[in-house]
């Protein structure tokens, strides 16, 4: 034999020097879960180890981060359920909860950067990312509701908004109104390929958001299809998404790696609630060993073609690596 595969693999120094992929904690966003009241730390029994947060936690939690080295927040509202309406009222509230998270994380860690979900679902007493009309969640009315969602999260401070809803024609019409609001500067996070799946479960879990009737099945995508992640892509890229994403990633990975060959933007991968639910519950059985799977996990992701990974697992990740 004169080609010995396993010459690279005999101890970690050579097979450090041959690795293709590292992790970091640079490339990981970590989503925050953020709720009204001072030192309020809510546990969600579906995701153990995540809490919900008052925002004076929150700045706490931000500057952990910074420490850890990860450099951007994903704020997602638990709304009470009186503020909740069919139009997500609230959601364009200045002194709403996101709003004050904002100025919160701003003000205690200025570094960080602060990536905010537009979508109606976590405001709207009907539980779907856009209005609903006779059953039917409407397209074209969702725009601008979308796009005043994103002018408030801007004028708060936000570095990112990221459009999580797949209403056609959103992030145009996010754009134009960031634009004409003076936020040029203001980027987009397109969840270009978010796939109507299962894995959301423990989030709505964690906002109390999920849909009081139907699916998402009309507006996020079909899990069978993978060329139609294309047509989102270039659709997206056209309306000035600045990073398109993928969710869920694991098991998208094929998806990931299409966008990366297909797109000039950086990709996100969203490694979603259910993702760390499985990971987290098969570890506390003694099943397998929580701490490598993560880590395999995350790195998988990045290998598909990730630049970035939205994970819950982000601190765990940071103190590992
Ligand atoms: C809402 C939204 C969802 C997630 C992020 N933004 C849930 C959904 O679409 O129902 C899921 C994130 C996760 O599961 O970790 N627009």
């Amino acid at each position: 034999m004169n080609k010995r595969p396993r010459r690279i693999r005999q101890n970690e120094a050579i097979r450090s020097l041959v690795r293709e992929t590292r992790l970091t904690p640079a490339n990981l966003v970590y989503p925050v879960f953020v709720i009204e009241g001072k030192a309020k730390r809510e546990s969600i029994a579906s995701m153990p180890g995540i809490d919900r947060l008052s925002l004076d936690l929150l700045a706490e939690d931000a500057k952990e981060c910074l420490r850890l080295g990860i450099p951007a927040l994903a704020l997602f509202p638990a709304i009470v359920s009186t503020k909740k309406d069919p139009q997500a009222t609230e959601s364009t509230n200045p002194a709403g909860l996101i709003p004050r998270a904002i100025q919160a994380i701003k003000s205690a860690v200025p570094e960080m950067i602060v990536i905010t979900d537009v979508a109606m679902d976590p405001y709207s007493s009907d539980g779907h990312d856009g209005l609903v009309k006779d059953g039917k969640v409407l397209n074209d009315e969702t725009l601008p509701i979308l796009a005043q969602m994103a002018l408030s999260q801007a004028k708060a401070g936000a570095d990112f908004v990221a459009p999580s809803d797949m209403m056609d024609g959103r992030v145009a019409a996010i754009r134009t109104e960031l634009d004409k609001g003076g936020f040029q500067e203001t980027g987009i996070i397109a969840y270009t390929a978010k796939y109507a799946s299962s894995f959301y479960g423990p989030f709505r879990d964690a906002l109390d958001s999920a849909p009081k009737h139907g699916d998402k099945k009309t507006y996020q995508m079909d899990p069978a299809n993978a060329r139609e992640a294309i047509k989102e892509l270039k659709l997206d890229i056209e309306e000035g998404a600045d990073i398109v994403m993928v969710k869920p990633a694991l098991p998208y990975l094929d998806i990931i790696s299409m966008l990366r060959a297909e797109s000039d933007v950086p990709v996100a991968a969203y490694h979603v609630s259910g993702e760390y639910a499985m990971i987290k519950a098969a570890a506390e059985k003694g099943w397998m060993d929580g701490e490598k799977v993560m880590l395999e996990s995350l790195l998988s992701i990045k290998r598909a073609g990730a630049d970035m990974i939205f994970t819950y697992f982000a601190k765990e990740a940071a103190k590992s690596l």
